[in-house]
């Protein structure tokens, strides 16, 4: 019996030109380069230009995905864009990019799942090909995180950046099970933690857009070990294991937590994307951001095996295995 699978066309990412380095904050609060490197590996991350939206980061990347994929804008049927900085509470910010594309068809939506929106954006877009509702679809992470921080908050303001990345995936009819594209994928939520990484603000209870609050040392203490276990639960469910695996790209929050993970699933450092010095936590874009990495310095090659992993606000987990 034939099925449908997700095939990996191409990656698009894109950062804003402005750079902001760990002096550049320390002249802002009481910290230091030396603080910022020891905790979390980040030495610079990019900040969006003022009037600069989501989704102007977020058209550079999927423009660059679907020139790369071969195909022009209206190929598309589906765009999820992943963030939780969209350019308003409403419409959806997926709808500006579709407009912008040209693409008067299909359907667009925004996906809100934090840290590990991408994660959760492609898993939704795997499922539309598999089902048969979606041909080609554009699965985007933006963020501009630099607008919901609290530039007076040191424990916050330090860890985050913006930038978007792109993916374009495209169905494709093959036999049942075939080692190809998307493999396996696992979500997750527990609610109970909603209150250690949030915004304090949002349209029904503030009226404001609120600033980012976080209990850092909360979010590490579960990190490791949700992360561990969705990604045994997602190998398990593809038949592989972690020496299988070609490259680990995951979210890019903490360079100790990325150390931490590999170490306890038994992986070797050397087999990871790490973007997190020069792009600081992009949230939902730092995966794709990544992934793009990862192609244009040659280290992710066509049939390699990758594993995603995401955990954030939420708190929200995840991780897809594909191969590329
Ligand atoms: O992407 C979503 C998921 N988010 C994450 O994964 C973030 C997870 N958490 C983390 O990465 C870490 O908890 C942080 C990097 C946020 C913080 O590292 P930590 O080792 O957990 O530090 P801490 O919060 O325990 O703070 C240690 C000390 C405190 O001082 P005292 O109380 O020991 O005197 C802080 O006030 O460091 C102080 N501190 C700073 N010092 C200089 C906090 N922020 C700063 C700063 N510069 N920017």
């Amino acid at each position: 019996m034939s099925c449908y699978r997700s095939i990996i066309k191409s990656v698009g990412g894109y950062l804003p030109e402005k750079k902001m380095t760990n002096a550049d904050l320390a002249k802002l609060v009481d910290t230091s380069d030396s603080w910022i490197t020891e905790r979390t590996g980040i030495k610079e991350r990019h900040i969006a230009a003022e009037g600069e939206k989501t989704s102007d980061l977020a058209l550079h990347a999927a423009r660059q995905a679907i020139e790369r994929a071969g195909i022009v804008p209206t190929d598309i049927d589906l765009i999820i864009l992943a963030t939780s900085t969209p350019d308003q509470t409403f419409p959806a910010t997926a709808v500006t990019i579709q407009a912008e594309l040209g693409i008067v068809e299909g359907a667009a939506f925004d996906l809100q799942a934090v840290c590990s929106g991408f994660v959760f954006a492609v898993t939704t877009a795997d499922q539309y090909i598999r089902s048969g509702q979606a041909k080609r679809v554009l699965v985007i992470g933006a963020e501009t995180f630099s607008r919901i921080l609290d530039w007076e908050d040191r424990t916050t303001c330090v860890l985050f950046g913006d930038g978007a990345g792109a993916l374009v995936l495209e169905a494709e009819e093959r036999d049942e099970r075939p080692d190809i594209g998307i493999m396996a994928s696992r979500l997750r939520s527990d609610g109970r933690y909603r209150d250690k990484l949030y915004v304090d603000g949002g349209p029904s209870s503030t009226q404001t857009t609120g600033f980012l609050r976080m209990h850092g040392r909360e979010v590490f203490r579960h990190a490791v070990t949700n992360i561990s276990d969705v990604i045994e639960e997602t190998l398990e469910a593809s038949n592989f294991s972690v020496s299988d695996i070609d490259w680990f790209v995951p979210h890019q929050a903490n360079e100790r937590i990325l150390a931490g993970t590999a170490k306890k699933i038994g992986l070797p450092m050397e087999k990871i994307i790490m973007t997190v010095a020069a792009h600081g936590n992009t949230s939902a874009a730092s995966i794709p951001l990544a992934l793009n990495y990862g192609v244009e310095t040659g280290k992710i090659k066509k049939g390699d095996l990758v594993l995603l992993e995401a955990m954030g606000g939420g708190f929200t987990w995840g991780a897809v295995l594909l191969r590329w």
